[in-house]
């Protein structure tokens, strides 16, 4: 490919559309330098068309169904409580939610000046990217690829069957299954195994490790078993999937050591793994199979920088948009660092589950801890909405009373979380939070509460005198 550069070249190439690359090109033009972005589909990547945004609006149908369930003991009375699902619609209702948003990222892009190139980008040396094998685009200061990850298929035989799904293709579904067998217990099965069992569908979630979302604090991970099993999702853990077999009008899923499992359809959820297609022949340095970055997300290319999934840090749309802004910072001359120990994480559902920082066993392993628990059904507000499952556990350094780590598993976890990793991020103390005066009747209560059980001084909850 040796067609002429016909053009200025910009300040940054920056390669997909993702949190990543669109954070890096906004901050990037921002900070004054001309920049021109490469993607092949719509704008905002997985986040916006097939992950975060897309599961969140069917979760919100999941939360209409299991409200309508509560609504008659709250004296609410409707005629006909019975409810079909209409799967063309909720995906049509998805896309209305998805469509204003990935305009609005092209709005953004605009306003910044950031040329969009539609294509498929591959880079030729690290200033030179190749779109569609055909148009060469150089940069003068630096390429950012921010090139994303795809489902990972694991080897299991007949996983190429049609209803075999991802979280790529059961996002956009259009016939409900009536029966879904659910491969991995991690933030995506977990979160499309509550919607379609709220949809109406037979749901079987099945784990290697021994434990659901095996990442999380041990309590946590059991609770939340506890509440997907009572939403009737059938679990088994410790299990490893050896074939997946058409059985006609259905799929069988073998299970070794276990008698097979009838599905309509099986998700496969995983992990995900990087799309590295965006460096062509380049021969960038990688780490499990994920591009290789030091702090500032400099990949082992001169002058080239991978932040988001592509390294694998921490496989989250908000610290893939933080380490965008990093890398286009760094890019430019600045001094700038991706903190992957101050990444909050959720998983999204009834209840939802959020984090930050180290679990009680990895902070034990470090030293002596003190643990602070408060229950959300000694919480007013959680009261007032009927939602009176979870906790939130405090995590404090025996001597100092540091936040080491913050688990919340309830209502609204993954907003109260924020709180709770700013105040970690500040440096604060139990004693500091459990003083902090909180807005009344607020589920955030239970942080401030959680602080103080932790020091032995809790008043809402009986003395263990
Ligand atoms: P994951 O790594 O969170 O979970 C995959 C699970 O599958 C693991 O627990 C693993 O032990 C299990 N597993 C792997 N192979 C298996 C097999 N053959 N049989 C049974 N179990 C098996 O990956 P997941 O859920 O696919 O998510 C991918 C990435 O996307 C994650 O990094 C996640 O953080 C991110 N994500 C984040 C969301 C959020 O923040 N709410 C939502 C969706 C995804």
């Amino acid at each position: 490919m040796n067609a002429p550069l016909s053009e200025i070249p910009p300040d940054i190439i920056v390669i997909g559309g993702g949190p990543a690359g669109y954070v890096a090109a906004l901050e990037a033009a921002r900070l004054g330098a001309s920049v021109t972005l490469v993607e092949r589909g719509p704008l905002g990547g997985t986040c916006l068309n097939r992950g975060c945004i897309p599961s969140k609006t069917f979760l919100r149908n999941a939360e209409i169904i299991e409200a309508l369930g509560q609504a008659a003991s709250r004296g609410i009375r409707i005629a006909d409580p019975s409810f079909t699902v209409d799967l063309p619609q909720a995906v049509a209702a998805k896309n209305a939610v998805v469509a204003p948003l990935v305009a609005g990222i092209g709005q953004l892009l605009a306003s910044r000046g950031v040329e969009v190139v539609r294509g498929d980008a591959a880079l030729r040396s690290p200033r030179e990217a190749v779109v569609d094998g055909a148009r060469r685009l150089a940069a003068a200061k630096a390429v950012i690829v921010a090139c994303g990850s795809r489902p990972a298929v694991p080897p299991i035989p007949g996983s190429d069957d049609p209803r075999v799904l991802t979280s790529d293709t059961l996002l956009d579904l259009t016939e409900l299954p009536t029966s879904l067998v659910v491969i991995g217990a991690g933030v995506v099965g977990i979160e499309l195994a509550q919607v379609f069992r709220a949809y109406g569908a037979a749901v079987t979630l099945l784990e290697a490790e021994e434990r659901v979302a095996p990442f999380l604090d041990a309590e946590l991970s059991e609770a939340l078993r506890q509440s997907l099993a009572r939403r009737g999702i059938a679990i088994r853990t410790g299990v490893r999937v050896s074939a997946i077999r058409d059985a006609g009008s259905g799929l069988r899923v073998s299970v070794e050591g276990a008698s097979d499992l009838p599905a309509s359809h099986v998700l496969l959820a995983t992990g995900r793994v990087p799309d590295l297609a965006a460096f062509g022949a380049l021969p960038v340095e990688t780490r499990r199979g994920f591009v290789a970055v030091d702090d500032a997300l400099r990949a082992s290319l001169p002058g080239v920088y991978a932040p988001g999934d592509a390294n694998g840090r921490a496989m989250l749309a908000h610290a893939a948009a933080a380490m965008g802004a990093v890398a286009a910072r760094h890019a430019l001359g600045g001094r700038a660092a991706f903190d992957a120990r101050q990444v909050p994480g959720c998983i999204y559902g009834a209840p939802e589950v959020a984090w930050v920082g180290l679990t009680e066993a990895q902070a034990r392993a470090e030293g002596e801890v003190t643990v602070g628990r408060f229950p959300f059904a000694a919480n007013g507000r959680a009261r007032s909405a009927g939602h009176t499952e979870g906790f939130v556990k405090v995590v404090a350094g025996a001597r100092h009373h540091e936040l080491l780590g913050v688990h919340i598993i309830g209502p609204h976890a993954s907003e109260l979380i924020n709180e709770a990793a700013a105040l970690r991020n500040m440096e604060v103390t139990a004693e500091e939070l459990a003083d902090l005066i909180h807005a009344h009747p607020t589920l955030s209560e239970t942080l401030m509460e959680s602080a103080a059980q932790a020091l032995g001084r809790c008043l809402h909850l009986p003395s263990q005198r």
